[in-house]
């Protein structure tokens, strides 16, 4: 596999999703033994789901974060690291995952666009989120002691952004400041892992191309917007970025 052209002016936007973290050992959410199929999706991952049960809510993320606390970053996050460390400020990393591997591979420059799996933050007030690594069960759910100081009562939630939320602006801008600015420039969009369902991160390859950027997609199967890439190569992450960016 030839590795992509990266020079002294290029300019890298990469769009990580469930697939960079499988060979970790952290399932992926469609297909046939994707947490989606076990798992409801409205029941666990939309705002209404938090209201009916917010225990079941915590419990599947509790879980979550008892398993990507047992993994580790793989060959493919390790290799993003490494492109960010060469690149610097030009390089932006936008991910789709919560599970907090790139950073512990050793990303910095980096969006996350669902939020983050170790954040928590009030279902009701503006405090901002917090650091939180904690499990809860039925017994013992968290709530927000700064509403309870106001005498109002509200549960803490996942800093999660879940189906029927919007993405937070300044992540937006971020990912929209870095294209802009990439324009004019050899810009290289890369895909990894991901089944291009969910927009707005299903977007972002039109996005990058529409300023300039070739475009490059690393993904186990062909997704629904293939059609979107110039270059396409199947294969597990794990094997084809240290390859295509070392
Ligand atoms: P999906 O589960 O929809 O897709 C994962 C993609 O990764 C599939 O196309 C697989 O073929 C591919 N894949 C699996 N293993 C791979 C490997 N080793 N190397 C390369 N590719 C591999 O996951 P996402 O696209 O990330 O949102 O899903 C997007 C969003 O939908 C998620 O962030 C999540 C979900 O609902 C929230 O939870 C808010």
């Amino acid at each position: 596999m030839k590795p992509i052209a990266i020079d002294g002016d290029t300019r890298v936007l990469v769009l990580t999703g469930a697939g960079v973290s499988a060979e970790s050992g952290i399932p992926t959410f469609r297909g046939t033994s994707g947490l989606w199929e076990s798992h409801p999706v409205e029941k666990v991952a939309s705002p209404e789901g938090f209201v009916e049960d917010p225990a079941l809510v915590w419990r599947f993320y509790s879980q979550r974060r008892e398993a990507a606390k047992a993994v580790r970053p793989n060959p493919g996050h390790d290799a993003l690291a490494r492109l960010e460390a060469r690149l610097g400020d030009r390089f932006l990393l936008a991910t789709q995952n919560v599970d907090g591997l790139h950073r512990r591979a050793g990303s910095e420059r980096m969006v996350e666009m669902h939020g983050s799996l170790w954040k928590t933050r009030c279902s009701r007030c503006a405090r901002a989120p917090f650091d939180d690594e904690a499990s809860y069960d039925a017994q013992h759910l968290p709530a927000c002691g700064q509403c309870h100081g106001k005498g109002e009562f509200a549960l803490l939630r996942p800093d999660i952004v879940w189906f029927g939320e919007r993405l937070r602006g300044e992540d937006l801008e971020r990912i929209a400041t870095f294209v802009a600015a990439a324009k004019g420039h050899r810009f290289v969009f890369l895909a990894v892992g991901t089944s291009g369902r969910v927009s707005p991160a299903s977007e972002l390859v039109r996005l990058a191309k529409a300023n300039g950027a070739e475009s490059w997609l690393v993904n186990l199967e062909a997704p629904d917007n293939v059609a979107a890439f110039d270059h396409v190569i199947t294969g597990a992450s794990g094997e084809a970025l240290p390859q295509l960016l070392d």
